[in-house]
């Protein structure tokens, strides 16, 4: 079989970097035709520059890094540098990027990509807010029923939400966004915190990323090092979530995962739970199904793909 196309669009992040990391060390099942950078986890001047330190990092600096939303479609933009520090991607100092930015907007890359390779064959992997995505698809509607599937990082239902009581990250900074791409008809397959939350990078899968004596071994390892300590300290947990690689572990074993054929819908009105993802994991509405809400995932066969991947670069 061929790789599979992908556009990674994203706001790293380490746990982003290490997902642009396992998808450009996995060539026989993943094609990453561009990397689309979206504010986020810091704004967009700091996640454009992060997503070219992570290529060079890997040793793909001509893959094409699009910057592409600065803002959320309503909402003033939430940052959370107390996670990831100021950078976005503290812990190890890495060299500033010597590739140069891919020329163009993001979500022109998006759309002419989109037009441009056979329907139903491109994979859209959002790690962050949706964004540059919903704006895609405004623009240009015709692009929904192109889209093979989108594999997103966003949400929550059993563990309702992180940075606020009820909303995951990604869908609280631009619940619009988010609202428009789980009404777009595109399929869409969902790694909720309920997934990512048991991804924990404990003591010795930290030590089995530094094992590897490699350079992006080193680096995962000291990511880690760096964000874990707030997660540890928030939920009392051996380590922390490594939520974005799920994305990407998913294109390449998806029987690592398991979930259901649900109604996802977001909250955009109430400021109380505005962002929340409102999934029928019971069933218990006739509203439609729109979304592969994953509920689970082998965290073991996870932690080995990664491992086995990123002693590759
Ligand atoms: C999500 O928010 C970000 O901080 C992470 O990179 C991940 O995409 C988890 O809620
Ligand atoms: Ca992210």
């Amino acid at each position: 079989m061929p790789p599979r196309k992908i556009i990674i669009d994203t706001d790293p992040g380490q746990d982003d970097a290490v997902a642009i990391l396992l998808a450009l060390a996995s060539p026989q099942e993943i094609e990453v035709l561009g990397i689309t950078a979206v504010a986020g986890n810091v704004p967009l001047a700091l996640t454009q520059k992060n997503a070219r330190i992570v290529c060079e990092l890997a040793g793909a600096p001509q893959t094409p890094v699009y910057a592409g939303c600065e803002a959320p479609l309503r909402r003033p933009l939430v940052t959370a540098e107390h996670v990831h520090g100021k950078t976005g991607l503290d812990g190890p100092v890495l060299p500033d990027p010597k590739m140069p930015l891919a020329p163009g907007h993001a979500v022109d890359f998006i759309i002419d990509t989109l037009r441009a390779e056979p329907a139903g064959t491109v994979t859209l992997c959002p790690l962050g807010p949706l964004t540059n995505i919903a704006t895609a698809l405004a623009k240009a509607p015709d692009i929904a029923p192109r889209i093979r599937e989108i594999v997103l990082m966003g949400g929550a239902y059993f563990q309702v939400g992180n940075i606020t009581p009820t909303a995951e990250f990604n869908i609280y900074v631009d619940p619009h966004a988010a609202a428009a791409v789980f009404a777009s008809g595109a399929p869409i397959t969902v790694m909720p915190l309920d997934v990512t939350h048991k991804a924990l990078v404990t003591a010795p899968r930290v030590e089995a990323f530094r094992a590897l004596g490699t350079h992006p071994g080193r680096m995962v390892a000291e990511w880690t090092d760096f964000f874990e300590r707030f997660d540890k300290e928030k939920y009392g947990s051996p380590g922390a979530p490594l939520h974005d690689p799920c994305v990407i572990a998913y294109l390449i074993r998806p029987e690592l995962f398991s979930g259901r054929f649900i109604n996802v819908e977001i909250e955009t009105t109430s400021e109380l739970t505005m962002g929340m993802t409102v999934a029928d994991w019971w069933g218990v509405t006739d509203r439609p199904a729109n979304a592969t809400f994953m509920g689970d995932l082998d965290a073991d066969g996870f932690f080995a793909l990664l491992t086995e991947r990123i002693a590759r670069l």
